[in-house]
Parts: C-alpha cells; structure tokens; sequence
C-alpha cells in the first residue's frame, strides 16, 4: 500500500480502534460462512460474480475475520459503506475489487477521493456536483477512479434518474482520471411476498441497460442483494451483491426458502455470578421484575453497550446448558441477570448463548429482531466491534 494511503488510514481509521473483551465470545463458523456462500452462488449462472457486503463489521461479525475467510477464493469482490472501511480490506487483500456503496460527495476530503484512485476502488457516483468535484479532486492525477452509477429504479435512495444519468456516463467518458466500471440499481421489496414492485424495478433498469447498449461495453451490470439473489434469476446479471444471506440469514424470515442458509455467529458470554434471592425481592434498574418464588440469578456481563438492547428486558432468553433461561429486571449497560433455578449443574464461569446459530432457537437473531420489532440486520449489526471474534 502507497505511503500515503498507509498515512491516511493511520489516521482516520487506527483512531477508531477498540480494545478487546475476550469474555464476551462471538463464535464465527467459516464452513458455515462458504457453505451459504457457495449455495447462494449455486442460485446464478456460473458466470455471475459474487460480492460479498461486509459493511457494518461485516453484519457484526468482523470485518477482518469475515474477509480473512472469503478472500481465499470464495468471493469475487468486498462492498462496503465507506472509503474506510475499504481501506481496511485493502490491507487484508490486494486481488479483489472494492466497492464502495456510499456515493462519492463534496463532503469527503480530496484526499479521500484520491486515495479511493490510487487503491483502485470502485465508488458510486450519483449527482453532477459530486462528478466535479471528482474531476477537480483528481485534476492531472496518473490514477484512473472506477466509477459506477447507481439508476434510480424505484428504491429512491441513492439511484439517479435516468436523464441524469446518461450526463453523468457522458461527463464520466470526457473525463480521463474516471472509468465507467458499472451501472447498478438497488431493489426496495425484494424480501417481501409481493414481488410486483420489484419486478417493476427490473423492468425500467432493463429498459435502462437495452436503450444505451450497457451490455456491450463491458461495464458491470449489478442488481441483487440477499433477497434479491435468492428470488429474482432474472436480475442476477454480472454480479450479485449479497450481505445477510451469507451470514445466514434471509432478509425476512421464510417459510420453505429455496437455499439453505445457516447462522455463521453464536454470541457467548460467561456466568460471573449467582445469587439466591428471596421471593418478593425486585430485581435491577426501575423494580420491574419482582421474584415470585426464591430464585437463583446468574449475573451475565453484557448489555445495551455491547449491543444487546435493553428492550429484552423481561422478554428475551439465554441458552443456559441445554435449557433456556429468562432475562429477569432491566438490561443495564454492561450486566444482564438471568433466572437459572431450574437450569441444573448451573456453575460459576460457565458459558451461556446469548444469541444462537440456529434459527428456531428462542434467542436467534430473528426471535430477538421480533422482541425488538425489528429485522435481524440490526440485532446483528449492534454487536459490538469490542466483542471477541473467535473463527472456526
Ligand atoms: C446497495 C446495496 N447492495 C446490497 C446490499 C446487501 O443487502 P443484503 O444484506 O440484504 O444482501 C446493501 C445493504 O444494505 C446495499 O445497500
């Protein structure tokens, strides 16, 4: 890596790094990991390439781990949301394209910009303003930025409407630190039952693709995320880019999915302490659990700081042995307690799940994603980077 990438990424991203809590243990199976990967590429024909989206600390579950896994051969490519978190990869490896989803923008230095085309990244371009200040950014620059455009088809995020965009292929053809790499879209309800909008979608991106003759310039055509992949074939195109299909899990819970993917992270924490208390007694912040009986507590040291939220109080469970225990009280910041009275051999030190690797386990990511009216993206996301990662 050039020096003054090295320098940049010293700068703006070692500064971020945390210390690590070996006792909280998120276990990471990588032949779960290339197993899903290998089904979701057994889904595309043989010649679409597959993009791993490692954003967010690759869904919670490590971002150097996750990549250390992938890189040796099962994936084409790495997205992510931001110029340093592709820094990252490019420290861990050199051969495979880096794409970066947050769009380009005045907002980045022009150091950011330069570094994206010295390291040969691939960046998303979506407004006229940003493609000047681009262009300025790398005014007599020997380094040729890759560029994709992302069409607005429907998701009303990022894409640029069509006129637009053929400006910004045009500008992007007249400038020459810039390289059209790729035209792409982003589905909005690929996940849900009703796919009719995202058909709709396919059709205007298609319409996009047919009128200016992109599958002849041999510019990558990209569509799919997880779902998206695992229910539209027809939009598979020369890439797929997949995030939380490979971790395990289908963007909405499926009854009879047509892939099998399995949970790549099993979170686990020790018993730190157990405490008898009496019937009668509250129990942490607030006095909202009250024991009915005399019971016996384990003090388990994670909480809302560590990602698990504090709407699981009195709802969520913990896999203690082979039984499953309730979280009584509040969650606090870095202590939950959990009722082990009728976990037997329950001991000092033991390790408990807190989140489990399969998915009708009462503490999955999708059981805790509906305790907290959420999606399992962000159950799995919240984890903190300061969480051990431990790979299989
Ligand atoms: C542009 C884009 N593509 C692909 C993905 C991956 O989505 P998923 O995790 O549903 O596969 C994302 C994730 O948010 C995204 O923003």
């Amino acid at each position: 890596m050039p020096a003054g990438s090295r320098r940049y990424l010293r700068m703006k991203v070692y500064r971020a790094q945390q210390f690590v809590r070996p006792d909280l243990q998120a276990h990471i199976f990588s032949g779960t990991l290339l197993e899903n990967v290998r089904n979701l590429r057994g889904l595309c024909p043989k010649s679409t390439r597959f993009c791993a989206v490692v954003k967010a600390n690759a869904y919670g579950h490590g971002i150097s781990e996750i990549v250390n896994i992938l890189k040796q051969g099962a994936v084409d490519a790495f997205a992510v949301a931001t110029i340093y978190e592709a820094l990252h990869i490019a420290t861990l490896t050199k051969k495979h394209p880096i794409l970066i989803l947050e769009p380009l923008n005045p907002s980045q230095s022009v150091e950011a910009i330069q570094v994206c085309a010295r390291e040969g990244f691939h960046c998303l371009l979506s407004s006229a303003d940003s493609l000047h200040y681009v262009c300025q950014a790398l005014a007599g620059s020997k380094h040729v930025l890759n560029i994709h455009i992302n069409i607005e088809t429907g998701m009303g995020r990022c894409g640029i409407d069509h006129g637009l965009a053929v400006q910004l292929m045009q500008a992007v053809a007249e400038c020459p630190q810039l390289r059209l790499a790729g035209i792409m879209t982003h589905f909005a309800t690929a996940d849900e039952e009703d796919l009719s909008y995202a058909y709709e979608q396919l059709v205007i991106f298609n319409r996009f693709i047919a009128e200016h003759r992109l599958r002849e310039r041999g510019i990558v055509i990209h569509a799919c995320n997880s779902a998206g992949t695992i229910k539209l074939p027809e939009a598979h195109f020369d890439m797929v880019r997949c995030g939380i299909s490979m971790y395990g899990y289908y963007s909405r819970r499926m009854a009879n999915p047509p892939v099998s993917l399995k949970p790549v992270m099993k979170l686990m924490a020790p018993i730190t302490g157990l405490k008898p208390i009496p019937q009668g007694h509250s129990v942490s912040y607030g006095r909202s659990f009250v024991t009915k009986r005399p019971t016996l507590a384990a003090l388990v040291p994670l909480g809302y700081a560590d990602g698990y939220r504090r709407c699981f109080s009195n709802r969520a469970v913990l896999k203690v042995g082979e039984q499953f225990a309730p979280v009584i009280g509040r969650v606090c910041m870095d202590q939950i307690i959990v009722d082990v009275t009728d976990v037997p051999n329950v001991r000092l030190g033991q390790m408990v799940t807190v989140l489990d690797n399969v998915h009708d386990s009462p503490c999955s990511a999708y059981a805790l994603a509906d305790l907290a009216d959420t999606i399992c993206y962000e159950i799995l996301t919240f984890i903190h980077a300061h969480v051990n990662r431990i790979v299989h």
